[in-house]
């Protein structure tokens, strides 16, 4: 009986030797490997650990990639020239086809919490300066810059984000954006159709 005790004490404990080695970064056989590698971070992790493996893959989509059902991208850089470029980008959406119900709704989920529910940029994150958000959002009706401001730049500044602002193409699609920039217009068009002829004059620019 005492044998079988010697047998298996000795079995086990060629099994701790047989298992250790000196590669200390590597966990050997892992016993639940979804617990050990997590997925969601395997995707973002540093792909020089996965160049060592000899697979190359980087994280980022293809340039021009396109999201399934996504309109055609939009070529315009992030910088300067892109920005002053986008002032002659016009919208793909022809007038009758956006639904300016669903615009204000994506406008108020993404944008009003800044630049607030009547676009006067004073949402609950400024609140007058006694909010959190430590740079004011631009008012988009009053403001000269935002009133006179394209709708392609608008969208620029939407899909890269704009100094303090970030950018919105992953929150919301392209379709999206063009439509809540038109609905930005359309309030900026009847607020100035409210205001007195001489003053819409010089605030609206014929196309
Ligand atoms: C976290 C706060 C915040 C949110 C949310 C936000 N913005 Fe802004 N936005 C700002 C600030 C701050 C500026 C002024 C940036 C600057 O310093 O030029 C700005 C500027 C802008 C401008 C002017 C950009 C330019 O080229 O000068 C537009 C247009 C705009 N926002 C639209 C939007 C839209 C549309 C959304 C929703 C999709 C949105 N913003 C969401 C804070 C925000």
């Amino acid at each position: 009986m005492k044998k079988i005790w010697i047998i298996t004490g000795c079995m086990a404990l060629m099994a701790v030797m047989v298992s250790c080695n000196n590669t200390r970064r590597n966990p050997g056989r892992a016993y639940m490997p979804d617990m050990a590698y997590s997925r969601a971070y395997e995707t973002y992790s540093s792909t020089e650990n996965l160049k060592e493996k000899g697979i190359y893959y980087t994280s980022m989509p293809v340039e021009g990639t396109l999201a399934r059902g996504d309109m055609a991208g939009y070529s315009l850089k992030n910088d300067s020239s892109g920005y002053v470029q986008s002032a002659a980008i016009k919208s793909p959406l022809s007038a009758d086809s956006i639904d300016l119900k669903e615009a204000e709704r994506l406008y108020l989920i993404n944008c009003a919490i800044c630049h607030g529910t009547k676009l006067d940029g004073n949402g609950p994150l400024w609140n007058n300066g006694d909010g959190p958000y430590p740079v004011a959002p631009r008012n988009l009706i009053t403001d000269p810059i935002t009133a006179n401001m394209a709708e392609g730049t608008m969208f620029h500044s939407v899909t890269y984000g704009r100094n303090s602002m970030g950018s919105y193409a992953a929150q919301l699609t392209t379709k999206q954006r063009w439509e809540v920039v038109a609905y930005i217009k359309s309030k900026q068009g009847s607020a100035s159709a409210a205001k007195p002829a001489a003053d819409t004059a010089t605030a609206v620019t014929p196309k």
